[in-house]
């Protein structure tokens, strides 16, 4: 991330502790569900550690998940088979937005925390572990009531329609969240991570409204995130559109998915910050060869400057193969290598 040469290409995936390993299913059939694994820090440390057991990964991520901090403003998270996560207490109109508060990390979100804390204990200096929150704008998506018959892909709309409708308290929700992404992102830091990444998953369905509804936000979390040695990174999909506009936020690290042209990105910032993905996740259910053409692939679009991360250009699929993971994992590693 700080763009320093290496011997190999840095390699992890997002989400790379789930569905797909069959740990990580046994885990969960244990505890119950996914918000109790979050909850439980020992659970939670554990995870973290399943794919470093299996793959030669240089990085650990936090096992959390972003909306922990809308659950601690008391809209009170809930998973529903199928159909992803969903708020007790959604938004329906500005009234809801009166009723939250910044939680404080220390009180509301310890148990995120402890597990920072036992994670990198257990990791004990092997790799570096990144702490992450979501975006304003990717929780704000999740926060406000999903219209009926509107599909996940849709999720967005219904944001943007309250957004058009109630601009004032849409800016201070956001606001308020970034306040809360920045104090939980410090509080990590200083329990251990070593490294911050800010998902702003829904950042490109804000299209023409990116510079008003999510980047300042964003630019607030960086500059907050300036006075500690921790790199940062911004992972947003459809972020090869605002590439100046991410540089400028003072962010290391730039996280695009597996529709934006690497080697363009590299050209346009590379030079500034460093740049992670973009492996089309996909290919990890399908066979060695096609794994092993796409790494190549990424690999070349890279190009040999220092400062490319590999990852995936969105998190791994529950479908994915472990074995693929594997072919993955090494074809990246001797690529790079022989590359160097
Ligand atoms: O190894 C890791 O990266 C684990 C930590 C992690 C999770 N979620 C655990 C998780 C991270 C970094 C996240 C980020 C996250 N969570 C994002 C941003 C990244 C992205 O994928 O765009 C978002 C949007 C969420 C919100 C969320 N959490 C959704 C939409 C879902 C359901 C959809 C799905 O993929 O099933 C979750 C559940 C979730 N978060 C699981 C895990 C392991 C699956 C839970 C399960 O059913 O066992």
């Amino acid at each position: 991330m700080l763009r320093q040469p290496t011997e190999r290409t840095p390699c992890w995936l997002m989400r790379q502790a789930g569905r797909y390993l069959p740990e990580y299913r046994a885990l969960r059939a244990q505890a119950g569900s996914f918000t109790e694994l979050l909850r439980q820090p020992e659970l939670a440390a554990e995870l973290a550690m399943q794919p470093l057991r299996r793959y030669d990964l240089d990085a650990a991520i936090v096992f959390s998940d972003i909306l922990t901090i809308p659950d601690a403003m008391g809209m009170e998270l809930y998973f529903t088979e199928g159909k992803g996560p969903r708020f007790a207490k959604p938004l329906h109109g500005p009234a809801d937005i009166d009723a939250l508060r910044a939680p404080d990390p220390n009180k509301d979100l310890s148990y995120v925390l402890q597990t920072v804390q036992l994670t990198r204990r257990r990791l004990d200096n092997t790799v570096p572990l990144i702490g992450f929150c979501g975006s304003p704008w990717t929780l704000f998506v999740y926060m406000v009531a999903k219209q009926e018959g509107c599909s996940s892909q849709e999720r967005a709309a219904s944001a943007l329609k309250f957004a058009a409708r109630y601009p004032l308290p849409t800016q201070q929700v956001l606001s308020l969240l970034a306040t809360a992404v920045g104090d939980l992102l410090l509080a990590q830091q200083a329990a251990g991570a070593q490294a911050l990444m800010v998902f702003d998953s829904w950042g490109g369905a804000t299209k023409q409204q990116f510079d008003h509804l999510s980047l300042p936000f964003l630019q607030q979390i960086c500059q907050r995130l300036k006075g500690t040695n921790a790199p940062v990174i911004l992972y947003v999909p459809g972020g090869e559109n605002w590439l100046p506009q991410l540089q400028q936020t003072g962010c290391d690290c730039i996280g695009l998915n597996q529709h934006a042209s690497l080697r363009a990105a590299r050209l346009a910032v590379g030079g500034t910050v460093a740049v992670q993905g973009n492996l089309n996740p996909e290919l990890l259910s399908q066979s060695e060869a096609q794994v092993r053409e796409g790494v190549r692939k990424v690999l070349g679009d890279a190009g040999k400057e220092p400062g490319h991360i590999f990852n995936l250009g969105h998190g791994i699929r529950p479908e994915a193969d472990p074995e693929l993971v594997q072919c993955m994992v090494e074809t990246v590693h001797s690529e790079s290598s022989a590359r160097r």
